[in-house]
């Protein structure tokens, strides 16, 4: 099934829906229209209880996402800047924050916002072409989509203020050396490698596979001993589902098990 609409196209194969920011044009940069249909497309994916992964990546061999709309961004005044600020870290939240596993696919520039978003997602994957960065510093503002925060807590803060303070661009390589990227492929695998990455994932109990998405995003957020009381409560909630049950059933009785997602 596939829905186009026009900036953002959502394409769901079974379990799995792909993403596609699409448009090239501006090296999938993201201005209103386009964060709208992004919004709307991962609300839609939160909304159906059948897709267990997302797959977001950009249109083009160009870009994942090249940031912001600048020119939209240009004469903003602050309240404006502001709002716009909140509007997206709202929906970069949602992604952080939803039941969903989202990977990144990075197939090209993933900068300021781009970069933002891809932090954002559970797991990213990049084509050895790709080339990421912050390069906010370079028009006189800084990130705020989320990078001053997502970027130091996943790749420390040392190196997080060096991307941020210098503008510059990193290979995918180097991002993945850093932990900013888990893996790095050729550009021809990219999109098989985040289907086969998917698929694995979209063959897990999905109950399980949100409890684990929610004790490591907010067990970070939480001092230690919070977060390991945080985890035993998760913990015990596996024992509530359907899959909990069969899982271990199915290991006694030495046979795959059949998830029910319940
Ligand atoms: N906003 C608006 N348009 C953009 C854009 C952006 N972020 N990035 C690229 N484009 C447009 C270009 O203006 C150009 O449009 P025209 O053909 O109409 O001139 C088109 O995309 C192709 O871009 P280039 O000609 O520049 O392509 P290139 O290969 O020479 O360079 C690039 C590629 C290095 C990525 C360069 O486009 C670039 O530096 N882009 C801006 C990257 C950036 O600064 N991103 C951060 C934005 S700020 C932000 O995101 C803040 C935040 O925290 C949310």
């Amino acid at each position: 099934m596939e829905t186009s609409n026009e900036r953002v196209i959502s394409t769901r194969l079974d379990t799995v829906t792909l993403i596609t920011i699409n448009r090239p044009e501006s090296l999938n940069a993201l201005d209103q229209l386009t964060l709208q249909q992004l919004d709307a497309a991962v609300s839609a994916i939160e909304a159906d209880p059948h897709v267990k992964v997302a797959i977001i990546t950009g249109a083009g061999n160009k870009a994942f996402v090249a940031g912001a709309d600048i020119s939209v961004m240009q004469p903003l005044d602050p309240i404006a800047a502001r709002r716009m600020a909140t509007t997206a870290q709202l929906l970069l939240n949602k992604i952080e924050n939803g039941s969903t596993i989202f990977i990144a696919a990075i197939n090209g520039y993933a900068l300021g916002g781009g970069c933002e978003l891809a932090l954002a997602c559970d797991i990213r994957i990049a084509a050895d072409s790709a080339q990421l960065g912050q390069p906010e510093i370079n028009l006189g503002i800084i990130p705020g989509w989320g990078g001053t925060q997502r970027l130091p807590r996943l790749v420390g803060s040392s190196r997080a203020k060096q991307l941020m303070l210098t503008g510059e661009r990193i290979s995918a390589g180097q991002a993945a050396q850093i932990g900013l990227v888990n893996e790095v492929v050729t550009a021809a695998e990219l999109m098989p490698r985040a289907q086969k990455l998917a698929q694995t994932i979209a063959e897990k109990p999905k109950m399980a596979l949100q409890l684990i998405k929610e004790a490591v995003t907010n067990g970070m957020e939480m001092d230690r001993n919070r977060a390991f009381a945080y985890e035993a409560d998760l913990f015990g909630l596996c024992f509530a589902t359907a899959d909990q049950k069969e899982g271990m059933l199915a290991f006694l009785e030495k046979r795959r098990p059949d998830w029910r997602d319940c």
